[in-house]
Parts: C-alpha cells; sequence; structure tokens
C-alpha cells in the first residue's frame, strides 16, 4: 500500500479523501467524534501541504442523513472548511475549482447515492471526477465494497491515509501477539462473528465470548436462558468452537425481564435463569475470571460488549476495560459501545490502540486484509 509520504506533488492539487465520518449524533449535534479525530491528523497532512482537500463519507443508513453536523464539528477543529450539500455534479466540480490551496470541502452523505452502495462505476467516475488523486482513511468501511472504496482506486492515483496505514500496522500485529494473548469478542449475532473466533482461537491462548453472543453457546451447553437473545447458531460449528479448550464462557450472569432497566436486575447462575427472564449482562464471578486473563496477558484484543450497553446494562464491559487498563499488557481495543465504555470510564490513555473499526477490525482480523485494501493494493 503507498501511503501518503509517497504522493511527490500536493501543493494546488485536488485530493479526494474518503474519511470516517459515520459517528454518533444526537439532536442534529455530534455526539461522540473519536473517528473524526483519527482522521483529522490525514486531512490536516495534506492541507499543510497545500492540496485542495475533498473529503467525503457516509453516515448512517438513511439516504436522508445528513453530513452537516459532522462538518460544523471539522470546522471547529481546522480553519478554511466548507461544506457541499451535494457530492457529486457539477455543484461540486464549481466548488473544488474555487479552493485554494490547503482549502477542505466536505461533501454531503455519500449514501444519499444508490451508486454508492451499489458500486456503480458511473458513480465511482462522477466522485472521482473532481480530484487528481484519491486518499483512502476509511478503516470503518473498507470492508464494504461500495464505490467510494473499492471503485475509486480504479480511476485515480491512490494512497493509503495516515489512519488507515497505523490500523493496518497495529491490527497485522495483533495477529502474531506477544504470548499469553487473550481475546474477547462480544457483542450479537454469531454467524458474524464465528469466522473470527475460529481465527482467535488458533491464534490467542484463551478467547472468552461474551454479550449476547455468549448466549448461543450457553444454549448449546444445555442451559435454559429464558427469553434471552439467541441468534440460533449452527449448532455443529457451536459445538467445534465449544470443544476448543482455549474457549472462555461465561461463569454466571446478569438477568431481568427483558424491557426493564438495569435497576431491576439480578445476579445468577447459569441454572437458575427464570422463563420470563433475558441474560442482559455478565456475573460478578465471570468479571473476576476475565480480569485474572487480563491480568496474566501480554498482548489483549478486544471487540465488543459483555451486556446490552444501549440499555444501561454497562457494568460487565466497564469492568472489563478497567481490568485491560489496570493490566499493563499491549491492549487493543474497537467496537461503538467498547470506546464508549473506555472513554466515559476516562481510561483511554491506559489503551495501546483503540481501532475505528467494529465490524471491519473483525474482518480484517479474520482475513488480514479487506476490500478497501486490496483496491489500493491493485492501484499501482
Ligand atoms: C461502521 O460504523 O461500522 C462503519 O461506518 C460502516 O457502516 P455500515 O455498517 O453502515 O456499512
Amino acid at each position: 500500500m503507498r501511503n501518503l509520504h509517497n504522493i511527490q506533488q500536493l501543493h494546488g492539487v485536488p485530493v479526494l479523501v474518503r474519511a470516517p465520518l459515520n459517528i454518533p449524533i444526537e439532536n442534529n449535534e455530534v455526539i461522540n467524534d473519536f473517528r473524526l479525530r483519527r482522521t483529522i491528523p490525514t486531512i490536516e497532512f495534506l492541507a499543510h501541504a497545500g492540496a485542495k482537500v475533498i473529503v467525503c463519507g457516509h453516515i448512517g443508513r438513511a439516504p436522508t442523513e445528513t453530513l452537516e453536523p459532522v462538518y460544523r464539528a471539522l470546522a471547529k477543529r481546522m480553519p478554511h472548511v466548507s461544506f457541499s450539500p451535494v457530492a457529486v455534479g457539477p455543484t461540486v466540480r464549481e466548488a473544488v475549482r474555487a479552493l485554494h490551496s490547503g482549502d477542505v470541502l466536505m461533501l454531503e452523505n455519500l449514501r444519499r447515492y444508490p451508486g454508492e452502495i451499489k458500486n456503480d462505476p458511473e458513480f465511482a467516475r462522477e466522485l472521482a471526477s473532481p480530484a487528481d488523486i484519491f486518499v483512502q482513511d476509511a478503516f470503518d468501511t473498507a470492508h464494504r465494497e461500495h464505490s467510494s472504496i473499492v471503485g475509486v482506486p480504479k480511476f485515480l492515483p491512490s494512497y493509503a491515509g495516515l489512519l488507515l496505514a497505523q490500523e493496518v500496522s497495529e491490527l497485522t500485529m495483533a495477529l502474531t501477539p506477544k504470548h499469553s494473548a487473550f481475546a474477547v469478542i462480544g457483542g450479537a449475532k454469531f454467524s458474524t462473528k464465528e469466522p473470527v473466533l475460529e481465527k482467535l482461537l488458533s491464534v490467542y491462548d484463551h478467547v472468552a465470548v461474551g454479550g449476547a453472543l455468549a448466549n448461543d453457546f450457553l444454549v448449546a451447553k444445555g442451559y435454559s436462558l429464558g427469553v434471552s437473545l439467541i441468534s440460533g447458531a449452527d449448532q455443529d460449528s457451536i459445538k467445534s468452537l465449544l470443544a476448543n479448550d482455549r474457549l472462555v464462557i461465561p461463569l454466571d450472569t446478569v438477568v431481568a425481564p427483558p424491557k426493564a432497566d438495569a435497576t431491576a436486575s439480578r445476579v445468577t447462575s447459569l441454572d437458575t435463569v427464570d422463563a420470563t427472564e433475558a441474560v442482559l449482562d455478565s456475573g460478578p464471578q465471570t468479571n473476576q475470571h476475565l480480569a485474572i486473563l487480563a491480568q496474566d496477558a501480554k498482548t489483549i484484543l478486544w471487540n465488543g460488549p459483555l451486556g446490552r450497553y444501549e440499555s444501561g446494562f454497562t457494568d460487565g464491559t466497564k469492568a472489563l476495560a478497567q481490568a485491560i487498563a489496570a493490566s499493563g499488557a499491549h491492549s487493543i481495543v474497537g467496537g461503538g459501545d467498547t470506546i464508549a465504555a473506555i472513554e466515559e470510564l476516562g481510561i483511554t490513555e491506559n489503551f495501546s490502540f483503540i481501532s475505528t473499526g467494529g465490524g471491519s477490525m473483525l474482518a480484517f482480523l479474520t482475513k488480514g486484509t479487506l476490500p478497501g485494501i486490496e483496491a489500493l493494493s491493485a492501484n499501482r
């Protein structure tokens, strides 16, 4: 992959940057700018070198969503930033012509255009047309075969941004960890996590499962989990993972009626979950066991919460965050709720690397590459 330092000439050159702009918005304001902060060094590098920087990206999944709040957040952190209410067409070409060296123009949400997720070559060509160079910095979306990820590099000389290059280097190292190595995968949906679990079980000494993901394993072991979220995993694959003695499953749990908040919960052993209750967080014995594994580890990799974080079941996730922060191990973490827990606790400095990827981090760990990275390697 070529990176920013390989670009010969930037002064006065229009450069299209695909950035990680998919960040949480509430009441039309950015509520967490973690991904934006991480891509700003790439935008600043290009602006300081005199490029005309055209920043593009997506927000949410509905085509009605706007990047305007993200633009305002960027404009607070950098001078000379403007916004285009469209992402392609004559208005964009005109706005780019009017840019001075070092100016930044953010384009509206790419997912307003069906051609983006369809990877329509015509849309990619249109998006690429006002620029002479393409920089990919959206590690969070590099697992998607979308126009701005795999299409645009077919039309422009393309380079990895500073964030993308750092993500690839850190996560590549995570695939050859110092031992003892401990991984934790939480969240939901067994089918999307199965490939990464298989990969990690071949590399890490202990691989713990948490969150709703762990429910599938507990049910396969014969526990009745009431009305807990179960993804209905393929029994053969789950049994083969359970047979691996590196796999760590919960020892106890926190349950509540499914719609109740955390105040209505109780700690219980795995075999006494009532038919009306759902598993919503990891229990104290489990948390203690994970903390001991963290304490003994030289490398820790973590993605995904241990409970239903968005509903206030945050104790297990926060306990794990604190245990990892205190461990002194080389720690690599990622995923929205995981980062939220670390930020809420004010312990981000205690982690070696915080990935901007959620699904893309898991996909990279599984395969060692992503479509967006392959598209850059093919462009030489
Ligand atoms: C993410 O938040 O995981 C990335 O920005 C990708 O978004 P998507 O899942 O909507 O493609």
